[in-house]
């Protein structure tokens, strides 16, 4: 199947949870295409669709809000999977959930998971760092790739269980519908 994996990343680690996800999804055998939501207009001969975001102060990235609110009409008619990436530590802790209820409602999603982040103090601007600082937040990279290939593993298996929308009997010459 023809799928668009997009997510939105301010530093790096959302888009290299896509980029896992997007890996194991081709390596399964689909048509995947990874490409951050800003470039994401409409979803031309896409069969399924990922979204992901960080998640900062609580929130999804505006580059994933606005993706929602543009594609919402077009995700409805596709089967849509929303993550959203931010807890840090080990064990992961949540600092602020982001309340993607939303979201879900809006592309009608089969799913929402939620993966470990991670932080790397260098990349961050000023601002960035003092809020880390009173989050406490813990610095390093946390993220799961194992579970973000089980995840696609899984949505695989999703794929391949919805009914395949019903094909016409092909006509052959002569008129007699082909098996
Ligand atoms: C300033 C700042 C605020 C953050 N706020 C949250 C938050 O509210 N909830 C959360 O789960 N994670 C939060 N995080 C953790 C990030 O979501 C996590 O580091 C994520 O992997 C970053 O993804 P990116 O590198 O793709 O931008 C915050 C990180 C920073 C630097």
């Amino acid at each position: 199947m023809r799928i668009l994996v997009t997510a939105a990343s301010r530093h790096g680690a959302t888009a290299g949870i896509a980029a896992a996800l997007a890996d194991r999804l081709a390596a399964i055998g689909h048509d995947v295409d990874v490409r951050p939501p800003e470039q994401v207009q409409h979803l031309v001969e896409v069969e399924a669709v990922v979204l992901g975001s960080a998640v900062y102060a609580g929130m999804w990235l505006k580059a994933a809000r606005e993706a929602v609110d543009r594609l919402a009409p077009e995700l409805r008619q596709r089967p849509t999977w929303l993550f959203s990436s931010g807890p840090l530590g080990d064990p992961p802790v949540v600092t602020e959930e982001a309340d993607v209820s939303g979201y879900v409602a809006a592309t009608g999603a089969v799913e929402h998971r939620t993966f470990p982040g991670a932080l790397d103090l260098c990349r961050l601007m000023y601002s960035e760092r003092l809020m880390v600082r009173s989050l406490h937040a813990p610095e390093g990279d946390f993220r799961d790739l194992r579970a973000v290939e089980a995840w696609a593993d899984h949505i695989h298996s999703q794929l391949e269980s919805r009914p395949r929308p019903s094909s016409r009997p092909r006509q052959r010459a002569g008129g007699v519908a082909a098996a």
